[in-house]
């Protein structure tokens, strides 16, 4: 199986067809969906139909360099959730997202600061990227957590997308990150 990339503790790897119960089983905990869904599940026919299947392609369109990837840890291979640098479909290659979603087991323990430090790194020395951002509701102050120890700047307030306006403390709208290339860099030094 491929490494896409290693951090201390974790390897990222891209996922295979065959893999869309690791999906379906990290989306049933309300935990993980509180701010993504307000807890309810992803349904399985939506993760293995269209989730999976949108993964996939991805990897393809990217040339493997870019895309969402199953993250395990090196001692003793658990399954600890995902994490993506991906940009718009239609958007410039050289600026992506950051996204993850990490099992409630492995919270707390800095595992989404370490991948996403070791992305950004990739993702400015290797992949040419000009800006990677990353957005979240205001009340996830987990993620925002993690943004803010990457040295991403808050950028700008966005609107609580329709489909999430049930979910709690929506009313208080999302906040997007950014960090370009030459912040990186500063930071770096
Ligand atoms: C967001 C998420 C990936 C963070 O993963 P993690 O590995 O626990 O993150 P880290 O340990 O690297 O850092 C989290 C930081 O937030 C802090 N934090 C955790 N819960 C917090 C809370 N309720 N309020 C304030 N800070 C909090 C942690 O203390 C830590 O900061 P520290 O290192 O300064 O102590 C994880 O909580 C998750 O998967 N949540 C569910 C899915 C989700 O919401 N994804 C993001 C969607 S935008």
């Amino acid at each position: 199986m491929t490494t896409y990339l290693e951090s201390e503790r974790l390897t990222l790897r891209p996922f295979a067809a065959t893999e869309a119960d690791l999906l379906i089983e990290l989306d049933s905990d309300p935990a993980v969906m509180r701010y993504l869904t307000g807890g309810a599940p992803t349904p399985p026919e939506e993760v293995r139909d269209l989730a999976v299947p949108s993964i996939l392609a991805g990897y393809e369109r990217w040339d493997h360099d870019l895309g969402l990837f199953a993250a395990h840890e090196k001692d003793g291979g658990m399954f600890v959730g995902w994490f993506c640098l991906r940009p718009l479909r239609s958007g410039p290659r050289e600026e992506a997202e950051l996204g993850y979603r990490l099992h409630q087991a492995a919270w707390g323990r800095g595992y989404a600061t370490e991948v996403s430090q070791a992305l950004l790194a990739k993702g400015f020395t290797e992949l040419g990227m000009r800006m990677v951002w990353a957005e979240t509701m205001i009340v996830n102050l987990p993620s925002r957590n993690v943004m803010e120890k990457l040295g991403m700047t808050l950028a700008e307030s966005i609107p609580t997308p329709d489909d999430m306006m049930k979910v709690e403390g929506s009313e208080h709208g999302g906040v997007r990150y950014e960090i370009t290339k030459e912040q990186w860099e500063r930071r770096q030094a």
